[in-house]
């Protein structure tokens, strides 16, 4: 099994998208084992985004993120990373798959929802920089059996 960070960004909050995009999430399986809803502090979005520091677009992402509160959440399941990645869909919405959450509700590059890790590295890494370790459950969901052959 495995974890990945998503976060529904302010747009998305702004755009009543919650609901839509989590019950995406859950339908396909993937079980939630941490979320909150927070404004994100400056400090938080440079070091989330530091691998962009220095890009042009720099400066209005921080802004961007900083914009509204967002809900963050780690989801866990089979491939969770690269599935949720798929579920995404391209970073820019004109190029996103329909059926994909951007391709389905976002428009443009600079307003597109949702944040995913995009590997195992960075999934670490941005659980931990968003999520205590108490913050993350662990449970069981009755319908494992029936999602994964076990
Ligand atoms: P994210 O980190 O937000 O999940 O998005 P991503 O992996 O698909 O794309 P990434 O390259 O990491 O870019 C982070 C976010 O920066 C904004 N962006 N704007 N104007 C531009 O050329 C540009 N490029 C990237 C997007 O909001 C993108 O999601
Ligand atoms: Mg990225």
């Amino acid at each position: 099994m495995e974890r990945t960070f998503v976060m529904i960004k302010p747009d998305g909050v702004q755009r009543r998208l919650i609901g839509k995009v989590i019950q995406r999430f859950e339908e396909s399986g993937l079980k939630i084992v941490a979320m909150k809803f927070l404004s994100v502090p400056n400090k938080l979005a440079e070091k989330h985004y530091e691998v962009h520091k220095g890009k042009n677009f720099y400066n209005g992402l921080i802004r961007y993120i900083t914009s509204g509160p967002v809900l963050a959440m780690v989801l866990e399941g089979e491939n969770a990373i690269e599935k949720v990645r798929k579920m995404v869909g391209a970073t820019d919405p004109q190029k996103s798959m329909a059926g994909t959450i951007r391709g389905d509700f976002a428009q443009n590059i600079g307003r597109n929802i949702i944040h995913a890790s995009d590997g195992k590295e960075t999934a670490k890494k941005e659980i931990s920089l968003w999520f205590k370790d108490d913050e993350l459950i662990n449970y069981e969901m009755d319908d494992e059996k029936w999602i994964y052959e076990k």
